[in-house]
């Protein structure tokens, strides 16, 4: 085994290879470099997301709006068949070694532990599993997607490890299962208490299609985005979302504290997304001020959700942007979930003639996305990277997405 450099993390800006197959032949190349061998190595391609409409309302068990983006986890896998597995990483010096019969049971605070989290959620779901992973595996990790930027980097690991396993050692398993081990590895092993939003934006992505999933009862549906008349531009604050663990946690179970407090006045809701404004006003006085401001996000976010699904259907290009701005408003000032950073970039990109624009994925720093009509995209960004550099002396990355085939083997 040779060690191959690290590389620093993926930014938003770089140019990236158009042709993925380029990009996942080098990656090959330095699996074969690092691990020495070359027989039965695939590789594989896993999108991250962009969320559009329905913040913090995935474990509320609202409607969600994500779409993929073609920027992702790169995995080159192949078996051992000695019960060794051994997992690297093109971004990080430390690697994980186990044995398939005795993987650890608690997180180690390493990269790996989100694929790790992946192997023992396969193996709780499924009594077989574990006689199908004892073989072993050498996996190398890399790709082009910002790490911990709200583009969803974990679930885009998660998910291609499932993906990737699948398909290498014949798990059988089906689309919803995978998402659901994704889903487990983050929740149960890493210990984020998210919805499920991401591995399913990943998992069922489509080009030129956002997804539609109603986090209640997990049924989702692909609506067509117009992308003649519109454009999905994703711009980075850089700024690190340190806290973004702990505070994510702490919505969640504010939620939940707000969701027990009012469905003694709704006793057929099951989830906070079931409460109506009407509930909310009559008896919002007998929760705290902050329960009370996370709760009107959520039920008014509802509400917009909606809005924004009919006018996307519809090609009322204004409603839809007017929402997504309505949303970081609501964010910024009831969620308090954005930054500075993320307040700037909002402003500077509807001033600058975008539709609208937000905060994405659970906030605290990343990124911002914003709604362009087509033909304005040079005009929006030139007036953000100019603002931004005004203000904080950098030039922040831009990007623009349409969509993604979602998890794939690519030869
Ligand atoms: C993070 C979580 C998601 C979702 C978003 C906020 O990305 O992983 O489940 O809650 O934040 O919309």
């Amino acid at each position: 085994m040779s060690t191959l450099p690290t590389l620093s993390a993926p930014s938003l800006g770089e140019s990236v290879a158009s042709d993925l197959g380029e990009s996942l032949g080098a990656h090959r190349a330095a699996f074969e470099q690092h691990f020495g061998v070359t027989e039965g190595v695939r590789t594989f391609f896993s999108p991250g997301r962009v969320n559009l409409f329905g913040g913090h309302l995935d474990y509320n068990g609202g409607p969600v709006l994500p779409t993929a983006i073609d920027r992702g986890t790169f995995v080159a896998i192949r078996p051992r068949g000695d019960g060794e597995i051994r997992m690297a990483s093109r971004f990080a010096e430390v690697q994980g070694s186990f044995k398939a019969a005795a993987l650890p049971v608690s997180p180690r605070g390493e990269w790996f532990d989100y694929p790790l989290g992946v192997l023992l959620a396969l193996v709780r779901l499924e009594d077989s599993m574990a006689a199908k992973l004892a073989g072993g595996f050498d996996v190398l990790f890399g790709g082009n997607l910002p790490v911990g930027a709200g583009l969803s980097s974990s679930a885009s690991i998660c998910v291609g490890t499932t993906f990737a396993l699948n398909a290498l050692l014949g798990l059988g398993l089906d689309p919803v299962q995978r998402v659901e081990a994704a889903l487990d590895a983050e929740r149960g092993f890493v210990g984020v208490k998210c919805g499920i939003m991401d591995p399913y934006a990943v998992g069922f992505a489509r080009p030129k299609h956002v997804l539609w999933l109603d986090c209640k009862d997990e049924t989702f549906e692909h609506l067509p985005m117009d992308f003649e008349r519109l454009s999905i531009g994703v711009v980075d604050t850089g700024i690190q979302r340190l806290l973004a663990r702990g505070e994510f946690n702490r919505r969640v179970t504010e939620c939940a504290a707000a969701f027990e407090a009012l469905r003694i006045h709704a006793p057929d809701a099951r989830v906070l997304r079931d409460i109506s404004r009407t509930v909310l006003t009559e008896n919002g006085h007998e929760l705290d001020a902050d329960l009370l401001r996370r709760a009107t996000h959520v039920v008014e976010e509802v509400e917009r959700t909606f809005v924004a699904r009919e006018a996307l259907l519809s090609g009322d290009l204004e409603t839809l942007g007017r929402c997504m701005t309505e949303t970081h408003a609501s964010l910024r000032d009831r969620y308090d979930c954005s930054c500075e950073e993320l307040d700037a970039l909002v402003e500077a990109a509807t001033k600058g003639g975008a539709l609208g624009a937000r905060l994405t994925g659970a906030g605290f720093g990343g990124c911002a996305v914003m709604l362009i009509a087509a033909g304005d995209e040079q005009r929006v960004s030139e007036a953000v990277v100019g603002d931004f550099e005004r203000r904080y002396g950098r030039r922040p990355p831009i990007a623009f997405f349409q969509g993604d085939e979602g998890p794939r083997e690519i030869h």
